[in-house]
């Protein structure tokens, strides 16, 4: 593209165009970066800049960019039709992914429904869950466990049960009231022991709640493994499965939020994995279709499903759903999309992958600013502090996690912080020298912006 058409662009993007989560203020006097193409793990801009795609193009890339299997399934759909509506009608590709997808995800999980986005996902389970205890005549289970600092989406019911105070906190009027429970964040607690003490220490705080709540929580709903949007936490090992036993003790379903975990993320396909827990519903989005195509599911158990089960007029239907509900292009991409993660062997070549990861963060765990370093496989948080000796953070207002990104993107690397938690989460299918650089360029644009 020749300089005075990038100029242009960059005109009508400030002339026309709103960024999501960004102050358009500062976006119109920043330099702005349009990314033209893709190839590999790298994003490639107008003017022909490479960057390595260091947070998987918001966390949802896994194989890389342009990858010939999963165009080819796009293109082949394409050819057929690129969209049809489901409701009232099916069609094979949605029909195929269910299936496929229902065989990989822990047992008991039966149904499929889709949506188009990890917020919608997540809408849906809270409003299924719901209405799960409506048709079981338990007309009190109205509410909704949070743990705090969640982060579920952005559309209203999502946001309730969201509690992350700098995104949600303005939208308080407008939400459903819930209950929370204060979530794992080891290096800010006051615990000191075990991991398991650290576990049961945390659950307990869920327990409290449960035990005097529980007749009017429908559902627990959280992140299993790693909170991300949060801030990239990481839960204490035995957690998940404590707040399942909870949750049965109690009579609350449980919604596994893994938007961001799922699809190989921390290094098995679901988190849920490590601790051999089956949730009531899975939220799953972003990595579903490799990063290529917006579609999201959220799937339930056969108890869920039938009692949705009766004649019309009894109308228990389930009354949602959108128009590109379970598009046919974006189910053709999934569906190629978990062919490679088979063919290709994704999760056994990542495992030497999360080792190197850990190498080198230990070298970022050497900086003066780097206050906790965390990671659940390939996903990954460094938190930076003014003082590590007091863990003192730095103010918002000075930016240092975007300070950062900044810096890494003139030396040829993409990522996106949470405020002053800088995130790493590069494609799967990322390579080792890819990697290592990813990993020096982060520790050089930290040094360079905290010193
Ligand atoms: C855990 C989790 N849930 C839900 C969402 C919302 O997904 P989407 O942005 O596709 O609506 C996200 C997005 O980052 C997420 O990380």
């Amino acid at each position: 593209m020749n300089a005075s058409m990038i100029r242009r662009l960059e005109k009508w993007d400030k002339d026309f165009v709103w960024h999501p989560f960004t102050q358009m203020k500062e976006w119109r006097e920043d330099p702005m970066v349009i990314i033209e193409r893709g190839e590999g793990n790298t994003l490639i801009d107008a003017y022909g800049r490479r960057y390595i795609d260091g947070v998987s193009s918001l966390w949802c890339n896994v194989h890389g960019h342009c990858v010939p299997a999963i165009d080819r399934a796009i293109r082949g759909q394409l050819k057929r039709m690129a969209h049809s509506t489901f409701l009232g009608l099916s069609h094979e590709p949605a029909i195929r992914l269910s299936r496929k997808l229902l065989r990989l995800v822990p047992k008991g999980l039966s149904k499929a429904f889709y949506s188009d986005s990890g917020s919608a996902a997540v809408e849906a389970a809270l409003k299924m869950a719901y209405q799960y205890w409506r048709h079981r005549g338990r007309f009190k289970k109205t509410k909704f466990l949070k743990l705090r600092n969640a982060y579920h989406g952005d559309t209203l019911g999502a946001v309730s049960v969201g509690g992350i105070e700098l995104f949600h906190e303005i939208y308080r009027p407008l939400l459903f009231e819930t209950f929370d429970a204060a979530a794992p964040y080891f290096y800010r607690d006051s615990f000191r022991g075990t991991e398991g003490g650290y576990a049961r220490f945390c659950a307990k705080k869920v327990e409290a709640v449960l035990k005097k709540h529980h007749s009017e929580i429908a559902a627990l709903v959280m992140e299993p493994v790693m909170q991300g949007a949060a801030g990239m936490l990481k839960h204490p090992r035995g957690y998940l499965f404590l707040l399942r036993r909870l949750t049965r003790k109690y009579g609350v379903l449980l919604i596994a939020d893994e938007v961001a975990t799922g699809f190989g993320r921390t290094g098995k396909m679901f988190a849920c994995e490590h601790e051999e827990v089956t949730p009531d519903f899975l939220c799953l989005a972003k990595g579903i279709t490799a990063g290529y195509l917006p579609l999201s599911a959220t799937l339930t158990t056969d108890e869920v499903y039938r009692a949705f089960l009766g004649r019309y007029d009894e109308f228990k239907a389930f009354f949602h759903g959108h128009t590109y509900t379970a598009n046919p292009l974006a189910c053709a991409a999934a569906i190629a999309n978990l062919e490679l993660f088979e063919r290709e062997k994704t999760l056994e070549r990542l495992r030497p992958k999360i080792d190197l990861l850990s190498q080198e963060l230990e070298e970022v765990k050497k900086l003066r600013h780097a206050g906790d370093v965390r990671q659940a496989g390939f996903m990954a948080g460094i938190e930076l502090v003014k003082d590590r000796a007091t863990k003192e953070p730095y103010p918002l207002r000075e930016k240092k996690g975007h300070g950062t990104a900044l810096r890494a993107r003139a030396k040829g690397v993409l990522i996106r912080p949470l405020g002053n938690v800088v995130v790493l989460m590069p494609p799967l299918s990322i390579h080792p020298r890819e990697l290592r650089t990813l990993c020096r360029v982060v520790r050089e644009s930290i040094e360079e912006e905290t010193e």
